[in-house]
């Protein structure tokens, strides 16, 4: 039997998340809180003549999911070959539960599941400051995949540090129909912030002492997105929602990264299945901090 390496990678979600001016490269400087959160994409790698991927959509639209070698999982298992001077080569299976383009970086922990399974697979043992610079080098969002748990991240998003947390938080996820682009989103961020000027992001104090204390109630006071105006100007459902997870006690609600999924902080399993009722379709109920990207089967 062939060998294959299966490795399980979360979702994640932005606690807060400062934006800046747009940087000469086009990148935005960010000041967030990532948390990695209880859903997951499964990512199956095999050694194979050539590079092939497929991709299973457990209850989720993945039409938008491209199926060649710009995939990030591809070009994650191109770019840890290269790293290391190998002609390997692989035939790649993701089982997606995250929806696409939700601002939950789906595509983004595909990629770093894809390098900690070629790294398994290939027996490389890349150290990790190199894993997560390669990381880093697919997305702005895959470093903070790779590690997991809740982090600081810096510069465009990839400069990642752990944070310390108490406890656990449990959150309804509410993906909404459609999707939003990233690059559209910090777009119109530009335009939204072109006459005032956006400022030089931080994260706010409050926020760091209430995930130190374990406080879920203290922390959904601090919750934000600079780029929620953006979202509901391209989604003006999505303020309504928000509305409604807060009416039904959501201890606070936010757009996540560039949207449109919505999510809502609530103090225990039961007091987010209350929640997840308010909604006409409801969401997901899921507790955070989690791993990050790790291998779960290991076949020989
Ligand atoms: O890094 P990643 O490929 O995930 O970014 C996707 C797009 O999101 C970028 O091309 C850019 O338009 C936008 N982005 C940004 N500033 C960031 C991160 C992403 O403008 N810090």
């Amino acid at each position: 039997m062939s060998s294959q390496v299966t490795v399980s990678a979360p979702a994640k979600i932005n606690l807060c998340l400062g934006v800046g001016p747009v940087r000469p490269d086009g990148f935005h400087p960010l000041a967030t809180v990532y948390q990695a959160v209880g859903l997951f994409d499964d990512v199956r790698v095999r050694p194979a003549a050539a590079d092939s991927i497929t991709v299973y959509g457990d209850g989720i639209d993945v039409s938008e999911v491209p199926t060649d070698e710009t995939n990030l999982v591809l070009r994650a298992a191109r770019l840890l070959a290269d790293h290391h001077g190998l002609d390997e080569h692989v035939e790649a299976h993701i089982h997606k539960r995250i929806p696409v383009a939700g601002g939950l970086a789906g595509g983004s922990t595909d990629g770093a599941a894809a390098l900690v399974a070629c790294d398994a697979l290939w027996g490389t043992r890349t150290p990790r400051e190199e894993l997560l610079a390669l990381a880093a080098e697919l997305g702005s969002d895959v470093p903070f995949c790779v590690m997991g748990g809740t982090a600081i991240g810096s510069g465009r998003g990839e400069l990642v540090t752990p944070v310390m947390t108490r406890g656990s938080y449990w959150w309804v996820i509410l993906p909404a129909e459609g999707g939003l682009s990233t690059p559209a989103v910090y777009g119109l961020f530009d335009r939204l912030t072109e006459e005032s000027g956006a400022d030089d992001p931080e994260i706010s104090a409050l926020l760091l002492s209430a995930l130190r204390a374990g406080d879920s109630e203290g922390l959904g006071d601090t919750l934000s997105n600079d780029l929620q105006p953006a979202a509901f100007t391209l989604r003006p459902d999505l303020a309504e929602l928000l509305e409604i997870g807060l009416d039904a006690g959501a201890f606070g609600a936010i757009v996540t990264g560039s949207g449109p999924t919505t999510v809502y902080l609530c103090e225990s399993r039961a007091h987010a299945l209350d929640v997840n009722r308010a909604f006409d379709h409801p969401g997901l109920v899921a507790e955070a901090p989690v791993h990050g990207a790790r291998v779960i089967e290991h076949k020989r």
